[in-house]
């Protein structure tokens, strides 16, 4: 058996080298005589690991200091239906600029709880583009701001995301966390689920402005209340142990390739070879999304004639190339290039997508 190159939206990739580390550590980590799996969180083992991944992390992406880390469970889902609940005075209301099917999940979580408004969409035009700055319709007594940095279905991305002057911005990052140096200075929070960029689903991060965790918010219980959490170390309740312990793996691996520096230009040679394989292609292949808000993580893809859809991805997979069914909303194909996807994975693809073209087309 040979691992295929998988182009998967989440659970996605993972490096191969962080595989192995784990699967070494599996049964006995460390002297400690059993594997991560089966130590308390609250020993001395486990917290080395945690405060080390936060530690990786805080280095990664150059976390200032007033910021809080909090590892959580739930997915960036749960996280999605915190904010309002954390952030939010009772009738105090929230900004949700929609640029895809991420955002809509947002206000869609939060919706239950405040009054969830909706400060600009692109969905008119089928989230093909991103809602311009000037059309923001902003309320001035907004808790916060939500964008989603990069549409992980609709393949759309902001290059920079637009300020929203005093109220803090809250951004959805699961899908390019990362993927390329961040200013995190400019958000009051940004959280990704990990599956993507950050390693192995079970475990999101929350990065969240420490003076914003002493917002009222609504009433809560502890185990939803984010300055409850940070307080714990995220660890209020029994933590997605393993999942930590594999970011925090994955996080190191980053570090050692040269940090989101070195990440950012891979990722942009990946995502132009790509692209231009599907530009080039003379209509056989398309990608819809305006050219300037086009992801580097995330690219679906049509073909001409979908009746050739199921042999794309048959045949791909004989090609070693997995996991490029589109989401069942678009419909298509879908690469997703995370970091953990060498450029030879990329040119794997394109060199498939010719040959596919030449016998197809
Ligand atoms: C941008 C974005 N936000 C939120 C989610 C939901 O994440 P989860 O499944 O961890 O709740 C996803 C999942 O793919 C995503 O891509």
């Amino acid at each position: 058996m040979s691992r295929a190159y998988n182009f998967s939206p989440g659970p996605a990739m993972l490096p191969e080298p962080v595989l192995r580390q784990a699967q070494a550590t599996l049964l006995e980590y460390g002297e400690v005589g059993a594997s991560i799996l089966e130590i308390s969180h609250r020993g001395a083992d486990f917290l080395a690991v945690a405060r080390q991944a936060e530690a990786d992390l805080r280095t990664l992406l150059t976390i200032p200091d007033d910021y809080a880390v909090l590892f959580t469970a739930g997915g960036a889902t749960t996280v999605q239906a915190l904010l309002p609940l954390n952030f939010a005075a009772p009738g105090q209301p929230c900004d949700y600029v929609i640029s895809g099917h991420w955002g809509k999940t947002a206000l869609k979580q939060a919706a239950p709880y405040v009054e969830a408004r909706i400060a600009a969409s692109s969905e008119a035009g089928g989230f093909r583009d991103l809602p311009p700055r000037e059309q923001w319709q902003l309320s001035p007594d907004a808790a916060y701001v939500h964008v989603t940095a990069n549409e992980t279905i609709h393949g759309v991305e902001w290059r920079h995301i637009p300020d929203a002057g005093a109220v803090p911005l809250v951004a959805d990052f699961s899908s390019s966390i990362a993927s390329e140096p961040l200013d995190v200075s400019r958000f009051g929070l940004i959280y990704a689920g990990a599956q993507k960029n950050l390693g192995p689903v079970g475990i999101t991060v929350v990065i969240v402005r420490r003076d914003l965790l002493e917002r009222a918010g609504q009433p809560r219980a502890p185990i939803l209340d984010y300055r409850a959490i940070a307080a714990a170390e995220s660890m209020l309740n029994t933590p997605p142990s393993w999942n930590w312990y594999v970011l925090g793996l994955t996080v190191q691996w980053m570090l050692e390739q040269g940090g989101v520096a070195e990440f950012a230009r891979r990722n942009a040679r990946k995502a132009a070879l790509l692209y231009d394989a599907i530009d080039g292609s003379g209509g056989f292949y398309r990608n819809e999304v305006a050219p300037a808000a086009r992801s580097r993580m995330n690219v679906p893809f049509f073909l001409h004639d979908p009746a050739l859809d199921a042999l794309f991805l048959s045949e791909a997979k004989q090609a070693g190339l997995i996991g490029l069914k589109g989401h069942r909303v678009l419909g298509g194909m879908r690469a997703s290039l995370y970091n953990a996807m060498p450029e030879a994975g990329v040119q794997a693809l394109v060199e498939f997508m010719r040959q596919f073209q030449a016998t197809h087309g």
